[in-house]
C-alpha cells in the first residue's frame, strides 16, 4: 500500500513585497516621506494616488498607466500598494507577461482569462439570513461515515443574539461544519444565509458577558447588531467575470468535461453565455460595473500579437484598466524588427499614462534597508545598517536585500544574534552582485559554457 505522508504547509515568512500596506499618501494625496512600508519615490506615489482616486471613481476604464524605472526601483512595489489601495471589493489580477508563453495554453487564452478576472460586477441580493452575537455554540462531533478514521461536525446548537432579542436555532452538518471550520466561539458577530447555509464571520463584539478578551487580537470588533435574529439583509457580492465563467461552465456539465479536454480553456460559448448575463443584469440595474486591474509586470515580455490583442481589449465594452510595468528603454518590439520606447508599440503607449520611477539616493536606501530587515526579522548593528547602505549604493538596492537572510544565517553561525560588518564580509565573498559575477564570467569565459 502506498505511504501517505502529511506534507506540512509551508509558510513564506515574507513575500518581497510584504512589508508594502499601501501608497502611505495623507488625505490630501501628499505622500509622506515613508509611510505603509514605503519610502521616497514621493511623486510616483502620489501619481500612483490619483490612479486610485480615478479608479474609484471609474474615470479609468480602458485606459492604462506605464510604470517606466531601473531595476529596483519600487515598479512591482507601487503596483501592490495600488492593489493594497483599492481594497479586496475592486478586482486585481496580476500577471507576468513572461507567463502568456505557455505550450499547453494559447497567448491570447491567458491574456483572455486575466482581462476577464479582472473586470468585476458588484450584485446586490435580498436574503433571509440569521445574524447576530453568539452567545453559545456546541458543535457536535461524530464519526465519518464516509472515514471511519475522522471525525466530522454532524450538528450544532447555536444560540444568537441582537441588542434585542436571542434565538437558539439548531443547524445541520454544512452549517456546522463550517461553524468548527471557522473556528466561531462566544463573542463572534456571525450571519448564515437561511438558504444557502453559508456562514459569515463578521468580526467580534465587545463587552459579551462569560467571553474572555486578549489585549492583543487580529480580528476586527464590530456593533452588536439590533432588530430580529432572522431577517431580510441586502448583501453585496463582487464577481469578477471569470468567477461567472468557470460557475457556468461548472453548472453545465456537458460542457465541464468538454472544457477539462481542451486543456484549461474556458470555453468560448461560456464566455459569450457570461457576457450576455451580465449585460441583461447591467441594463436592469440589477447588478454594477466594477472596472477592476489588470497589472502585467515586465510588459517588454509581452509580443506584438499581445499588444494588439490588448488595445483591442481597452476598447471593448467591458475592459479593465491596464497597469504596465517595465525598465527596458527603447528596445524592439517582440515578434518584429520594429523599436519602439520600451518595446512597447506607439498605438498602445498613445493610451497609457507614464509614471516615471527613480533610483534611490542613500538616504532612502538606508531606510528601506532598515524596514526589509524588520519585516524579515532581521537583527542589524548601527555600524552593518551603514556597512549595507553603502554597498547598496555601490551594487544595488536588490542585492542587498537578498543578502539580509544568508547574512542571518552567517551571524547565527558564529553565535552571534545580530549582523556585524565582518559577517557582510564574509558574505560578500560568497554571493556576488551581478556587476562582479559579470565581470567573473568575462575572466573565466573559456571555461563557461556557451
Ligand atoms: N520606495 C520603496 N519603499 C520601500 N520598499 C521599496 C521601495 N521601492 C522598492 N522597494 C522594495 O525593493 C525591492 C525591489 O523593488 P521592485 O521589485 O518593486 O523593483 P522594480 O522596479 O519592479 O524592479 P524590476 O525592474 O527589476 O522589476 C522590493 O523588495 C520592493 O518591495
Ligand atoms: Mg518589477
Amino acid at each position: 500500500m502506498a505511504e501517505i505522508r502529511e506534507v506540512k504547509k509551508v509558510e513564506r515568512r515574507a513575500s518581497i513585497h510584504s512589508h508594502i500596506k499601501g501608497l502611505g499618501l495623507d488625505e490630501k494625496g501628499k505622500a509622506k516621506l515613508v509611510a505603509d512600508g514605503l519610502v521616497g519615490q514621493v511623486q510616483a506615489r502620489e501619481a500612483a494616488g490619483i490612479v486610485v482616486e480615478l479608479v474609484r471613481k471609474g474615470k479609468m476604464s480602458g485606459r492604462g498607466i506605464l510604470f517606466v524605472g531601473p531595476s529596483g526601483t519600487g515598479k512591482t512595489a507601487l503596483a501592490f500598494a495600488i492593489a493594497k489601495e483599492l481594497g479586496e471589493d475592486t478586482p486585481f489580477s496580476a500577471i507576468n507577461a513572461s507567463e502568456i508563453y505557455s505550450t499547453e495554453v494559447k497567448k491570447t487564452e491567458v491574456l483572455t482569462q486575466a482581462v476577464r478576472k479582472s473586470i468585476g460586477i458588484r450584485v446586490r441580493q435580498k436574503r433571509q439570513v440569521y445574524e447576530g452575537v453568539v452567545k453559545d455554540v456546541k458543535v457536535k462531533i461524530a464519526r465519518s461515515r464516509a472515514n471511519p478514521m475522522a471525525v466530522v461536525p454532524r450538528e450544532a446548537e447555536l444560540t444568537l443574539a441582537t441588542k434585542d432579542e436571542q434565538k437558539t436555532i439548531q443547524v445541520g452538518d454544512l452549517v456546522a461544519s463550517q461553524l468548527y471550520k471557522y473556528n466561531v466561539k462566544k463573542g463572534d458577530v456571525i450571519w448564515i444565509d437561511a438558504e444557502t447555509g453559508d456562514v459569515v464571520k463578521t468580526g467580534r463584539a465587545k463587552g459579551v458577558e462569560g467571553v474572555k478578551y486578549y489585549d492583543i487580537e487580529s480580528t476586527k470588533y464590530v456593533e452588536v447588531p439590533s432588530g430580529p435574529v432572522k431577517k431580510e439583509k441586502e448583501i453585496v457580492n463582487t464577481l469578477t467575470l471569470s468567477d461567472i465563467d468557470l460557475n457556468l461552465a461548472a453548472q453545465n456539465i456537458g460542457f465541464g468535461i468538454l472544457s477539462s479536454l481542451f486543456g484549461g480553456e474556458v470555453n468560448q460559448d461560456v464566455r459569450q453565455q457570461t457576457d450576455k448575463l451580465v449585460s441583461k443584469m447591467l441594463k436592469e440595474n440589477s447588478a454594477e460595473l466594477v472596472p477592476g486591474v489588470l497589472f502585467i509586470d515586465d510588459a517588454h515580455m509581452l509580443d506584438v500579437e499581445a499588444f494588439s490583442f490588448l488595445t483591442k481589449a481597452l476598447e471593448a465594452e467591458l475592459s479593465p484598466i491596464l497597469i504596465l510595468a517595465t525598465n527596458r528603454g527603447i528596445t524592439k518590439i517582440r515578434g518584429t524588427d520594429v523599436e519602439s520606447p520600451h518595446g512597447i508599440p506607439i498605438d498602445l503607449l498613445d493610451r497609457l499614462l507614464i509614471i516615471p520611477t527613480r533610483p534611490y539616493d542613500q538616504e532612502e536606501i538606508r531606510e528601506i534597508l532598515k524596514i526589509r530587515a524588520e519585516e524579515l526579522d532581521v537583527e542589524l548593528t548601527q555600524e552593518s545598517i551603514e556597512e549595507l547602505t553603502n554597498l547598496g549604493t555601490s551594487t544595488s538596492l536588490r542585492y542587498i536585500s537578498e543578502l539580509l537572510e544568508p547574512l542571518q544565517v552567517i551571524a547565527e553561525r558564529s553565535g552571534r544574534s545580530a549582523i556585524t560588518p565582518e559577517d557582510i564580509k564574509e558574505a560578500v565573498k560568497l554571493f556576488a552582485d551581478v556587476r562582479t559575477s559579470t565581470k567573473f564570467a568575462k575572466e573565466y569565459e573559456s571555461l563557461l559554457l556557451k
